[in-house]
């Protein structure tokens, strides 16, 4: 059979079991060809939107047998190009999988379908006092199985860790069809390997979720929120330590640099924060907890810290309508830079201590290379997104110098005791870095575990290593 016969057959196949949830229409295609990741766009033969498991366990079954290649699609909020379909073949939308399933006071957890918005989810367990910390920027618009499928943090991560500290079991339809559940739905687990684990942030290369067990923990009932203006960037990243080392643990510390502020500040017309020339950097601290004095006591402990370094005024946040204006700011940072320039985005974390040097050593590339960035991100984590920034780079410097560039400061991140993704993924964009993360024989136990859940290479192929 020549292609255009596969692809008749594969139709007719897909068209019978999932009628108008089976589409090939060109508009459709580019809008599901792409993620929020720079400017890729990969048109899948056909988009399928299964609304239950067994049509997923079909959907499977057929595509092993005829190798034709799957991939899982959220939100498509991602920024590593996860849910692009680089070899084309069917991407299917986990769109319709939108119910939550149980939310189980007794026990403290949700069962639920990974189709829902993130920030849906957290609402409903909020309405019973229960917590689910995980908070990406997009959590608005994001899939909670998407933040499984990358292992997503957030600016909550710095408290309550990121997604993997929360899921608890996941069932799954393997690449041949089957349907099996990777866990318990317990808090403590000492049963063979851990394939739940395994799973999140496996971005969609061993299967397709179809169910997510989460832990909730009570939901705190006070915060406060300060914004510290910095004369110097590289201070600002070294007070992060300094403060975690005075026994606080902020429920938020995010680190933006001037530019990250000013062009956020700009692209939503904003006039409540101010920034002056003087300004390098902000960080963006936050605590929270059950007792509003003992969070004064921890901001009073936090200026204390900050005494030893060159600051600006401090901004309190005074009501709740300034604090959801603070971290609009932040949230929107990567869309402002987005609106900007053709960018690209780098997720590099180490540990924090370190966080001056990464930042310098940033700072150092460009100028060695001639690139702009804006850098921003989860400060407490070590987490810093790199925003590489287009601007009048010829073509050849962005195609040819750039990832020469990347590299450079891949291998001092992983000098430092850190790698080249806190909560991004690898995808398809990050896939040329790997091995300066691993050796040789760590990816080939990777590449041997793919093989095991995934023997034909029909799952998500193209995407964390070839
Ligand atoms: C953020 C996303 C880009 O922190 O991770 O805004
Ligand atoms: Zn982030």
């Amino acid at each position: 059979m020549n292609r255009h016969e596969i692809f008749n057959q594969t139709h007719a196949f897909f068209a019978d079991l999932l009628g108008d949830r089976c589409r090939f229409d060109t508009a459709t295609l580019e809008e599901y060809g792409h993620d929020e990741t720079e400017d890729i766009l990969v048109l899948p033969q056909l988009l399928l939107v299964p609304k239950n498991v067994d049509e997923i366990s079909l959907i499977m079954r057929y595509c092993n047998e005829k190798r034709i290649p799957v991939t899982p699609c959220g939100a498509r909020t991602g920024l590593s190009g996860g849910a692009i379909p680089v070899e084309n073949g069917v991407l299917v939308s986990m769109e319709k999988f939108n119910k939550i399933l149980e939310i189980d006071e007794n026990n403290s957890q949700v069962t639920t379908e990974p189709g829902v918005i993130t920030q849906v989810l957290q609402n409903a367990v909020k309405e019973k006092g229960l917590f689910y910390p995980p908070d990406p920027a997009s959590k608005g618009s994001c899939f909670i199985g998407g933040n499984v499928s990358e292992n997503s943090g957030g600016p909550k991560a710095v408290k309550y860790g990121v997604t993997n500290e929360y899921v608890l079991n996941l069932e799954m339809v393997l690449p041949n069809g089957e349907v099996i559940w990777t866990g318990a739905n317990v808090l403590k687990n000492a049963t063979g390997y851990n394939l739940t684990q395994l799973v999140v942030g496996s971005e969609g290369t061993l299967g397709i979720v179809t169910k997510i067990v989460l832990k909730l923990i009570p939901h705190p009932t006070h915060n406060l929120l300060m914004l510290v203006p910095f004369f110097d960037a590289t201070e600002a990243c070294r007070a992060v330590a300094a403060i975690f080392n005075a026994g606080i643990t902020p429920s938020g510390m995010e680190f933006m640099e001037r530019d990250a502020l000013i062009w956020t500040k700009n692209f939503m017309q904003d006039e409540s924060v101010i920034v002056n020339e003087r300004h390098a950097a902000h960080l963006l601290i936050e605590v929270d907890g059950f007792n509003q004095d003992i969070l004064m006591e921890d901001c009073e402990k936090i200026m204390n810290v900050l005494e030893a370094f060159e600051t600006d005024e401090i901004l309190f946040a005074e009501s709740e309508a300034q604090k959801d204006k603070l971290w609009q700011l932040r949230r929107k940072v990567g869309e402002a830079v987005k609106s900007n320039s053709v960018y690209k985005e780098e997720d590099t974390v180490v540990p924090r201590y370190y966080l001056p040097e990464l930042l310098n050593h940033v700072k150092a590339v460009g100028n060695k290379y001639g690139f702009k960035s804006v850098c921003y991100g989860h400060a407490g984590d070590g987490n810093l997104h790199v925003n590489i920034i287009k601007g009048e780079l010829s073509d050849d410097v962005w195609h040819n110098q750039l990832p020469i560039a990347i590299r450079e400061i891949f291998e001092r991140v992983v000098e430092l005791g850190g790698t080249i993704s806190g909560e991004h993924g690898i995808g398809l964009v990050q896939k040329p870095y790997m091995e300066i993360a691993f050796s040789e024989v760590t990816m080939n136990l990777m590449r041997g575990i793919k093989k095991v859940f995934d023997p034909n290479g029909i799952m998500n192929p193209g995407k964390i290593f070839d």
